[in-house]
This record gives C-alpha cells, sequence and structure tokens, in this order.
C-alpha cells in the first residue's frame, strides 16, 4: 500500500476508437506532448464494441481506472457506436457499485483526430483523479479470479483491436 497519494502510480486501461482518440494519442506522440506513463491504450475499431466485459475484468484484473473514448456524437464512423458506448458506460457504472467500484473510476470522452492537445490534457487529468480516489481495493479481494481473467487481452485482440504498450 502506498504511503501518500504521490507515491500510487494508477494504471488507467484505455480503450480507445481506432478513428479519433486513437490518432489523437498518435499525434500527441508525434508532437512530442507528454502524457502519464500510466495509461495503457487498447486500440478498437469504435467504441460501440468495447464488451462491457472487458470493463470488467480490466477492473478485475487490477486497473485502477477504465477510460472508454471514441469520435464526437455524430462523427461515429459506424454511425451510432458511440451513443451504445455512452448507453453501455450508463449501466456498467451502476454495476461497478455492486462490485464495490467507485462509478466515477469509469469515464468516457470524446476526443476528435486532431485533438492531440486535448488527449494529453484528458489523461494528465484522469490520472490525477485516481490518484485522488486511491487503489481500487477489488482486484487484490478478487485475486484467485485473475487468471481467468487474463484473457482480456486475447478476447480484445480475437475480437479485432489491439492492445498498445505494456500488458495491463
Ligand atoms: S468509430 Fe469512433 S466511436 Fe464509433
Amino acid at each position: 500500500m502506498p504511503d501518500s497519494v504521490t507515491d500510487f502510480d494508477p494504471t488507467l486501461i484505455a480503450f480507445v476508437c481506432n478513428w479519433c482518440t486513437y490518432t489523437a494519442a498518435d499525434l500527441a506522440g508525434t508532437a512530442r506532448l507528454a502524457y502519464p506513463q500510466n495509461v495503457r491504450l487498447i486500440r478498437v475499431m469504435c467504441t460501440g464494441m468495447v464488451d462491457p466485459q472487458f470493463v470488467l475484468k480490466a477492473f478485475l484484473e487490477g486497473a485502477d481506472g477504465v477510460l472508454i473514448s471514441g469520435c464526437h456524437p455524430g462523427d461515429c464512423h459506424y454511425i451510432n457506436g458511440n451513443y451504445k458506448a455512452r448507453r453501455r458506460v450508463k449501466l456498467l457504472r451502476e454495476l461497478l457499485t455492486h462490485f464495490s467500484i467507485a462509478p466515477q473510476r469509469l469515464r468516457l470522452t470524446w476526443i476528435g483526430a486532431s485533438d492531440g492537445i486535448q488527449f494529453a490534457e484528458v489523461m494528465q487529468r484522469l490520472v490525477n483523479d485516481l490518484k485522488a480516489l486511491g487503489p481500487q481495493g477489488v482486484a487484490s479481494e478478487h485475486a484467485s479470479w485473475r487468471p481467468q481473467n487474463r484473457r482480456l487481452q486475447r478476447d480484445a485482440i480475437g475480437s479485432g483491436s489491439e492492445v498498445i504498450g505494456r500488458k495491463p
């Protein structure tokens, strides 16, 4: 357990849409904008394909926060995937309370392809918020569930998404 909030290094799993937020992340990298290295990006083709199971598994695997980020309303390349994601996040937040996970650990944002600066700012803000919240303890309580949750990345990759960076 960290001694203070500043010692705590949260892990943020970010499911990002290929067409918007992933491109913004790429732009932030190209522009050498600094953002926390705690962020693990998982590229998906659309936020609408983020299965709620992926979010729950990420938390049970030890993520301190999960972000789903994609195209602005009206800009989804698959017409309404981001609206589906928005509805799912609303339901998932309610579900998280039953796992004793603070609902504010799950975030949804819209970051367009040209918003590299916004991407870096949002990541910094989310990591700061997670530091303030502290570690989520559910993963350690359910450590025995972890082996089966190793399938998170495999499931995500098998469904056409791509894991960027270190393993969560
Ligand atoms: S294509 Fe980006 S959210 Fe649907």
